[in-house]
């Protein structure tokens, strides 16, 4: 099962999983990227490309974000092919906005589509990855949420809530065989592309932005998908061309101790000053990927 995969990413690991000989269901409810419209037509091409091929595929064209749907586009995974092996999560809007102009509207159709998608769906899998006693979630998340990025904090707060769900899920479904991991991908897709360009250096990201291959991120998506991959769960994944990440995920670094207890003063006197050297600067996801792909 992809989720939003009549484009983009999705399409790409839609693509190689039924390359691999997976029987796959193509979700995608065709909105515009802010979530308008609805089309069924890109859920219907992907499937079609995929028969050319010689693939098996069909199209679902529902919403991840609502639950009942949510779990109809699973029931359709069953009703078609008697068993669901793997989910990813994949759909995906954009609303962006600097924070103090951010919208009611705009931050509750992200975090709908994303982090709810992800849960409505995984949590639709869910008893039949435990009834057979295995399977796997790729949930994508974004170096946005990881890192961080001006003007999105609906898409910031859903991307690193995706992380805590995937671990959560890897935490609660172990006993089960079943896996959750997550992979921030960077590929040039209409996505991408709304990143404004209308400065020299906006320009040249563009054209660096423009040799991010949608399709590279399929192979490591359809990796984890595979029972070759029964130990892996709990990551953090990158995706980039021809680079493959896994990030790091948040550990204490310093510890303040006070055997008499803090004060608001000693706080401010020692405990931040004795942290300070060690605090993270402001960075954006370009600030820490600052190398051009190869
Ligand atoms: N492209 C990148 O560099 C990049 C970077 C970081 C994260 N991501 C993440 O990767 C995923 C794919 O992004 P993309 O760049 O291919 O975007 P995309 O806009 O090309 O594809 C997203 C697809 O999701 C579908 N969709 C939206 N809402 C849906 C819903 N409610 N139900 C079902 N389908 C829905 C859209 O119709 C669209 O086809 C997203 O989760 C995105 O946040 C992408």
């Amino acid at each position: 099962m992809v989720t939003g995969a009549g484009a983009g990413v999705g399409k790409g690991i839609a693509m190689e999983a039924a390359r691999q000989g997976a029987k796959v269901i193509v979700n995608d409810l065709g909105v515009n990227i802010d979530g308008s419209g609805a089309n069924k037509g890109p859920a219907h091409q992907a499937v079609d490309e995929i028969r050319a091929l010689g693939g098996t595929a069909a199209a679902n064209t529902d919403s991840v974000a609502d639950w009942k749907s949510a779990q109809s586009i699973i029931a359709q995974a069953l009703d078609l092919y008697g068993r669901i092996d793997g989910v990813v999560n994949n759909a995906g809007n954009l609303r962006d906005a600097i924070f103090h102009k951010m919208s009611e509207d705009d931050f509750d159709a992200v975090i709908q589509v994303h982090l709810k998608g992800s849960f409505n769906m995984s949590r639709a899998a869910s008893p039949h990855f435990k009834s057979e006693q295995s399977g796997s979630f790729v949930h994508m998340t974004s170096t946005s949420g990881l890192i961080g990025n001006f003007g999105q904090a609906n898409y910031c707060a859903a991307k690193m809530g995706i992380v805590g769900l995937s671990k959560a899920i890897a935490l609660d479904m172990e006993r089960f065989n079943v896996r959750s991991n997550c992979i921030a991908p960077f590929a040039f897709t209409r996505m991408v592309n709304t990143i404004p360009a209308d400065t020299p250096e906006g320009l040249e990201r563009m054209k660096v932005n423009q040799r991010l291959e949608t399709a590279k991120i399929a192979p490591f998506t359809c990796a984890l998908l595979t029972d070759g991959a029964k130990d892996v769960t709990g990551q953090i994944f990158g995706v980039r061309n021809n680079e493959i990440y896994l990030f790091s995920q948040p550990r204490p670094i310093r510890t303040a101790h006070s055997g008499t207890g803090w004060t608001v003063q000693s706080c401010l006197e020692v405990a931040i000053p004795m942290m300070k050297p060690s605090f993270h600067t402001l960075d954006r996801s370009t600030d820490v990927f600052s190398w051009d792909p190869v």
